[in-house]
């Protein structure tokens, strides 16, 4: 459980608003841009975001090492941040994981990573040996908490034989609430912290999509389920709907959707990517913003109806290692 995870010299637990940095790397940045993304990272703290979570294969690494350089800027920064990062691996060895959390803690400029995460499982193959390997990392004193990432729970179970696992993360938010059935709750049962990614779910909970899409051809976002033929068209009215309510509340959308998501029971940390200054203190005022239940119902009313439009295919991206 990841409130057992003590940040290096600070008992203080970590906020529940995590800063996603995915798209941190993905393109090939200007340096002004990669100066907006440090910014970034810079303003989720000050405004409260304790919680960082990166990927090996973000970027080939750029993520982790811009996260790296970061950290460098200010030695104080390492001990306020639970620093959360996974792997995501073809080669089933415990050899292919021990290599992944050295480089990524190479990459970080840490020697103890707080959470490491066996990215995406592979369905129908033994994954004990990567739990091993996590387990020894934390005995070796190099990462302090062990999580998965995108598992069923008969994947948890089997990696749970040789490992304790303290944290499941998936995607949740107002339009992708699969996990509400099965595994919130069976998580809950076992004290492993779920944490909730894709909060925004891609950015349409922050208002960003028209009716009509415009991305160019080649934009990966045309692989998300929501954005298919016969889906969007669907759920751009229920999107509508919330920009209503946002409307009427005062508050902006994607602060509503951040806090809906800190209200649900089970749910430890929802993470929000960022990519510049004014994105993440909007992010990090959704910690302050108070809300009648009433709204949260209203919401969640909305929600239930687009989770009938939309397929349980596992995950939005389409992605199926
Ligand atoms: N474990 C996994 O397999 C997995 C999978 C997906 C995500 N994640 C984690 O979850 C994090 C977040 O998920 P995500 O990146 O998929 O999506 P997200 O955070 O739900 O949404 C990102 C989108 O929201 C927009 N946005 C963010 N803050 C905003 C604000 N204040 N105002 C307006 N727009 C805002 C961004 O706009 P811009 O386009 O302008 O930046 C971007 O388009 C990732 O970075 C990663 O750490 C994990």
């Amino acid at each position: 459980m990841l409130e057992n995870v003590q940040i290096s010299n600070n008992t203080q637990s970590h906020a529940p608003l995590g800063l996603g940095c995915s798209f941190y790397g993905v393109a090939r940045y200007e340096e002004s841009e990669v100066a907006d993304l440090l910014d970034a990272m810079a303003a989720s703290l000050e405004g409260g975001v304790t919680h960082f979570d990166t990927a090996h294969d973000y970027g080939d690494g750029e993520s982790e090492r811009l996260i790296g350089r970061f950290l460098a800027e200010d030695v104080n920064r390492r001990d306020q941040i639970l620093l959360a990062s996974k792997a995501n691996l073809k080669d089933m060895s415990t050899v292919a994981m021990q290599r992944a959390i050295d480089v990524s803690r190479q990459r970080l400029g840490t020697d103890i990573i707080d959470i490491y995460y066996i990215h995406w499982p592979i369905p129908d193959a033994d994954m004990r040996p990567w739990a091993e390997a996590l387990e020894s990392a934390r005995r070796q004193g190099q990462i302090r908490a062990i999580g998965v990432s995108n598992f069923s729970i008969a994947q948890i179970e089997q990696v749970a034989e040789v490992a304790q696992i303290d944290a499941l993360q998936l995607g949740y938010n107002l339009l992708w609430r699969f996990s509400e059935v099965d595994l919130i709750p069976y998580c809950h049962e076992r004290g492993i912290s779920v944490i909730a990614y894709s909060a925004l779910a891609s950015g349409i909970l922050a208002g960003k999509y028209q009716r009509l899409l415009s991305f160019a051809p080649h934009d990966q976002r045309w692989g998300i389920l929501h954005f298919r033929d016969g889906i969007w068209g669907a759920l751009y009215p229920l999107v509508e709907q919330f920009n209503a309510v946002a409307a009427r509340a005062g508050i902006a959308l994607s602060q509503l959707a951040l806090r809906w998501i800190l209200h649900q029971p089970g749910v430890m940390a929802a993470l929000v990517s960022a990519k510049n200054r004014r994105q993440a203190l909007a992010n990090c005022a959704a910690l302050q913003a108070e809300l009648d239940v009433s709204i949260l119902e209203e919401l969640s009313a909305i929600s239930d109806e687009a989770m009938r439009q939309i397929p349980d295919e596992g995950n939005p991206f389409g992605y199926h290692p």
